[in-house]
């Protein structure tokens, strides 16, 4: 067990390197499931999240050769594909339930524990489900597994997703790779990852279109092969140090990044009276003038990510007026708003919205993180608000963030880990 200790910070000032995106690198790996030969993965971040898929993958049946290093991992196809994902690990994380599409792909069958990860809503399976069984698969739920079956192989089909959930499509995306005949995915999910997915995919040897549209169409092959491929940086990540460079009033150069991927995130803060200086690869972001309160809906991809919402109310909460976040992809996604009132915030749950009433000055208190993001956005906080901020629970920000003390600390900004 270990907490964070955050220490009020003047401005963060210098320049920070993006890694790989956790929200891709999960999904290639499942994907390697599918190949016939040996995958190279490049510019994987080192996170909780990547070691436990890791160690599901290597549960599969598949070697995993992961050099931390370099940041390369490499998979190797098992010689007897095991077909059933197992509850210790697939409870710890959601992700992990991205494996049934692959598997069920390359075995026709697959038996996956129901899913578990950040407490952030519901967050129910439907849509793959339904996504699977449009594919002709038979789906049986019973004792916490979701049994998938399809003895004859998959056959491609027309599928309309109520909502562009990120996992549901590329979880079929993946199933259908395989599927006899033509897929199609519509309302799907447009998220950067998503499209590296799908690179990846057609590396592999599939044959993919659309990622990056509302309608993906995949026509399916008999075998994958073998590919190298390298993993977008994370937006999320950015997202976050982009906000601490406002929250600090400091000046942050942030490298390693696709500037179009935060777009929604540069825009508020432009309008919050923040400068943010974007090229291709490239973002620095400065201010040291006050802050403008701004609203903010949260949307699927390319509309502002509910991944940055939480350092985002941290920062509004200590801005000048009032804003208003409403939150439209997970339903309980306000869970970090009693942590930040606690550490004098002034904000309000409305349904599925956060009234925050700016406020001149936060101060440090012991919180915890109670989820991933929530976790960051107490960091962001804890860097300007009086005295020191304790934060326990850390291990939610450990399965997304790579380095965030050296980060930081590389800023300028006082943060350090104890055991406890
Ligand atoms: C992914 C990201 C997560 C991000 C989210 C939205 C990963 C590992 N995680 O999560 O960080 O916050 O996208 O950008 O990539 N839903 C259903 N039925 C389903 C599936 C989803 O109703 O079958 C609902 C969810 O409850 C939620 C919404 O759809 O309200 C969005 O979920 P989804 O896009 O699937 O998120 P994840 O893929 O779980």
């Amino acid at each position: 067990m270990a907490k964070l200790l955050v220490e009020k910070s003047g401005p963060l000032k210098g320049t920070v390197k993006i890694k790989g995106a956790k929200n891709s690198v999960l999904k290639l790996m499942a994907a390697s499931i599918l190949a016939d030969d040996s995958c190279t993965i490049e510019s994987v971040p080192e996170l909780l999240d990547v070691e436990v898929m890791a160690t599901l993958l290597e549960s599969l049946g598949l070697k995993v050769d992961y050099n931390r290093e370099t940041e390369v991992i490499e998979t190797y196809p098992a010689e007897d594909l095991k077909c059933e994902a197992p509850y210790d690990l697939i409870q710890k994380m959601r992700a992990s339930f991205l494996v049934l599409g692959p598997l069920l792909a390359k075995k026709g069958i697959a038996k996956v524990s129901m899913p578990g990860g950040c407490a952030i809503g519901a967050r129910p399976i439907d849509l793959h489900l339904k996504g699977f069984q449009a594919l002709g698969a038979e789906v049986t739920l019973g004792h916490g597994y979701i049994e998938a079956k399809a003895e004859h192989g998959l056959v491609g089909s027309e599928i309309y997703l109520d909502f562009p959930s990120v996992g549901a499509t590329e979880n079929i995306m993946m199933a259908a790779t395989m599927a006899k005949g033509q897929t199609l995915i519509q309302n799907a999910a447009k998220e950067p990852e998503i499209i590296d997915l799908a690179n990846f995919l057609n590396e592999m040897g599939a044959n993919v279109k659309g990622a990056g549209t509302d309608t993906i169409r995949i026509n399916g092959v008999t075998s994958l092969k073998g590919a190298k491929h390298q993993t977008i940086p994370d937006r999320i990540i950015a997202a976050t140090y982009m906000v601490a460079a406002a929250i600090t009033k400091g000046d942050i150069t942030i490298e390693n990044v696709v500037s179009s991927h935060v777009k929604p995130v540069t825009a508020k803060l432009r309008e919050m009276g923040v400068t943010v200086e974007d090229e291709d690869d490239r973002i620095r972001v400065y201010t040291d003038g006050p802050l403008k309160a701004v609203d903010v809906t949260t949307l699927p991809y390319p509309g502002f990510p509910t991944d940055a919402q939480a350092q985002f109310m941290a920062l509004l909460a200590i801005s000048e007026g009032t804003s208003v976040i409403s939150e439209t992809v997970f339903e309980n996604r306000f869970r970090h708003v009693a942590e930040i009132n606690r550490m004098g915030a002034n904000v309000k749950i409305e349904g599925h919205s956060a009234v925050i009433q700016g406020v001149e000055s936060l101060q440090g208190a012991q919180v915890k993180a109670t989820d991933l993001r929530a976790g960051a956005a107490l960091v962001l906080a804890g860097l300007v608000a009086e005295g020191i901020t304790e934060i326990d629970e850390i291990y939610h920000i450990d399965r997304g963030y790579p380095q965030i003390e050296k980060d930081i600390v590389s800023l300028g900004g006082k943060i350090k880990r104890v055991e406890i």
